[in-house]
């Protein structure tokens, strides 16, 4: 595959949705095709799966072996209509969260066992592995913190992740942490405390180099 495919990963309020949506505006300012897509959702069963799964639509508590298996039938459909072929087109397609999201909150959160869930991934993507994770590290009261803000400026509730036990949220971070142990290659870990301009800065300094993968872009300082 010709293009460059880029997630963004990490806990709640670690500044995914802002620096990924960054990330695709900057490239395309520079003349890349990007393929901005969310997880879950990005199709429309995708979103129809992402309503049942962040908004307790159903009425019912949804056990953990169907929160794993909508979390990666949302992917499939995601990667084989979308990903695959953006990437054969030669896009930069980059992920608000994937498959690392279910090993982190459904693996190591709620103590299941995480190879099984890495086995699930490998088959739900079909071997599709990012070229590169960027993995926002931040402490879980900060993010708790910005994602109150958030929503309150937002005038928005709680979704059901944000409503789970701190304890949680604290196994999701350290289990993305032993990800990017695991495979130092794929993940880059931003450390996201510091201020958006800041975190911005890391970013690119990962991003920029990888670049030379793709065509169609231009040099950030010509017109
Ligand atoms: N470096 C930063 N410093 C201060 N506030 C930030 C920073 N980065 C993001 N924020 C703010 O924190 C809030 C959460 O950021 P964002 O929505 O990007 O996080 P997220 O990782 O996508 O969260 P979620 O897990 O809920 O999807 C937003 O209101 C955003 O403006
Ligand atoms: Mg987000």
């Amino acid at each position: 595959m010709s293009g460059l495919f880029i997630t963004f990963e990490g806990p709640e309020g670690s500044g995914k949705s802002t620096h990924s949506n960054e990330l695709a505006e900057r490239l395309r300012s520079m003349g890349y095709e990007v393929l901005k897509a969310r997880e879950p959702g990005g199709t429309p069963t995708g979103e129809a799966i992402r309503e049942i799964l962040q908004h307790d639509s159903v009425g019912e508590p949804i056990v953990r072996e169907t929160e794993i298996l909508l979390f990666a039938a949302s992917r499939a459909q995601l990667v084989q209509r979308v990903i695959k072929p953006a990437l054969a087109r030669g896009c930069v397609v980059i992920c608000d969260r994937f498959a690392d999201s279910t090993t982190a909150y459904q693996g190591y959160g709620r103590d299941f066992d995480v190879e099984r869930v890495l086995n699930l991934n490998e088959w739900a993507t079909d071997g599709l592995a990012p070229d590169a994770t960027l993995l926002m590290d931040l402490d879980v009261g900060i993010g708790f913190e910005r994602i109150h803000q958030r929503n309150l400026a937002l005038d928005q509730g709680e979704d059901r992740f944000e409503r789970e036990a701190r304890a949680f949220h604290e196994r999701v971070r350290q289990g993305y942490l032993v990800l990017a142990e695991r495979w130092p290659e794929r993940f880059h870990v931003i450390q996201s405390e510091a201020s958006v301009d800041a975190v911005s800065t890391e970013v690119w300094r990962v991003v920029e180099p990888l670049l030379s993968a793709v065509g169609g872009g231009r040099p950030a300082d010509e017109d």
